[in-house]
């Protein structure tokens, strides 16, 4: 009996050990924002994920008909940066619509994309830039 005791007490020392330690561990790094990588199996919509994207993001307040180049409104975003040479399926990273506004470059300071989103637009064009 004592010794079933004992085992339990053992049991739940060992347990709030391994807790703390675990714990513990989550104040010891600063927090990376963590770009979860897109399955490579998986498509990335021009339509429904990058053009919304730059809806959201505010690109289209500037870039659209009338307004600053390259448009980037739904009608004409495709036709818009692949016509001026903006994506590069060779070297994606060289990709003007990826580098020129991405959070690591000194151009286009006033605004920027998110990580997630320079992510989202060099998948989009390593996975050879469709119109879909
Ligand atoms: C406040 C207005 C404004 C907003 C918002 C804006 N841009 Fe721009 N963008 C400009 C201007 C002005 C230029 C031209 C600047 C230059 O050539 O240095 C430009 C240039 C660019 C270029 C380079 C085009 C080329 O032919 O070299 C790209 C690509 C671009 N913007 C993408 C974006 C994206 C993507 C967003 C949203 C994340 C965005 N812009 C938001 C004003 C804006």
């Amino acid at each position: 009996m004592m010794s079933i005791m004992k085992n339990i007490f053992v049991n739940c020392l060992i347990l709030i050990g391994i807790i703390a330690f675990a714990v513990s561990c989550q104040y010891k790094f600063t927090v990376e924002p963590v770009i979860p990588p897109i399955p490579p199996g998986d498509t990335i919509s021009f339509s429904l994920q990058i053009v919304p994207m730059w809806a959201d993001a505010g690109c289209a307040d500037c870039h659209k008909s009338g307004g600053q180049l390259p448009y980037l409104t739904a009608d004409v975003a495709y036709s818009s940066i692949t016509g001026a040479g903006l994506v590069n399926t060779g070297v994606p990273a060289e990709s003007i619509i990826y580098n020129f506004p991405s959070p690591d470059s000194d151009t286009h300071t006033w605004k920027k994309y998110t990580a997630s989103q320079a992510a989202l637009v060099l998948q989009w064009i390593e996975k050879g830039a469709k119109n879909n």
